[in-house]
């Protein structure tokens, strides 16, 4: 498994998180992953601006993970998240992207936790948000994997930044289920039993 290197974004780093995030979700380079949103969505993810925003957001952060291996003089990006502080509890988890070529092999696993440990540590946060597009099996199934739940709750598909981006909809029907998962030190103690008891 790779050895990351994680740290905050700052705005330098932007020009090669962007290509990162693009190349995770949508187009034709997405499909080397084993889950992506191409079938779903043409277009953009999100802009440069949008980018900048939410790396520079006060109750935010973009982390990224980088990784050296015998080839490269420089460690190089592969993968980061979005982290926002929503109140003084509740943290929220998105922008999710490995590189394609990279995923399947334990980054995102990683990721997850390093976001989580960030948030917990930073924060103080006892519960972590996502959403996630609700016809995305292979992908709630993972994050029920690493203890998020569906609330019950959903959540409509933003199709007005679609088009602020010229991005389109390839489905009808697109929607977000929301996620969460407990934190905090006994709530994920709680998980790993019921996950022992469910026999997974
Ligand atoms: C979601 C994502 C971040 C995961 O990163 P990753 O590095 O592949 O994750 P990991 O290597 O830690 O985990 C891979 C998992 O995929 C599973 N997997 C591999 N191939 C699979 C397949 N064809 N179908 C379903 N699951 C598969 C593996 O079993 C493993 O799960 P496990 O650890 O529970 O056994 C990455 O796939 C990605 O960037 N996707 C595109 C962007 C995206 O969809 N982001 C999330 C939006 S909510």
């Amino acid at each position: 498994m790779a050895t990351l290197q994680f740290r905050v974004a700052t705005a330098d780093d932007a020009s090669l998180i962007h290509p990162l995030v693009e190349s995770a979700y949508r187009g034709d380079e997405s499909k080397l992953g084993w889950t992506t949103e191409a079938d779903l969505v043409s277009g953009k993810r999100i802009d440069a601006e949008g980018l900048l925003a939410k790396i520079t957001a006060a109750d935010g952060a973009v982390l990224i993970a980088t990784c050296a291996d015998d080839t490269s003089e420089q460690p190089f990006l592969v993968a980061c998240c979005e982290v926002v502080r929503r109140s003084p509890q509740v943290a929220y988890f998105g922008m999710f992207a490995v590189s394609p070529r990279r995923q399947g092999g334990g980054i995102g696993r990683q990721v997850m936790a390093h976001a989580e440990e960030f948030c917990r540590r930073e924060w103080g946060a006892e519960k972590m948000e996502m959403t996630v597009i609700s016809s995305r099996q292979e992908l709630l199934d993972w994050y029920k994997r690493r203890g998020y739940a569906h609330t019950g709750e959903s959540r409509p598909f933003p199709f007005e930044e679609l088009e602020k981006l010229n991005s389109v909809a390839l489905v009808d029907n697109l929607g977000f289920d929301v996620l969460e998962k407990d934190l905090r030190v006994d709530g994920a103690k709680a998980i790993v039993a019921d996950v022992r008891l469910s026999g997974q």
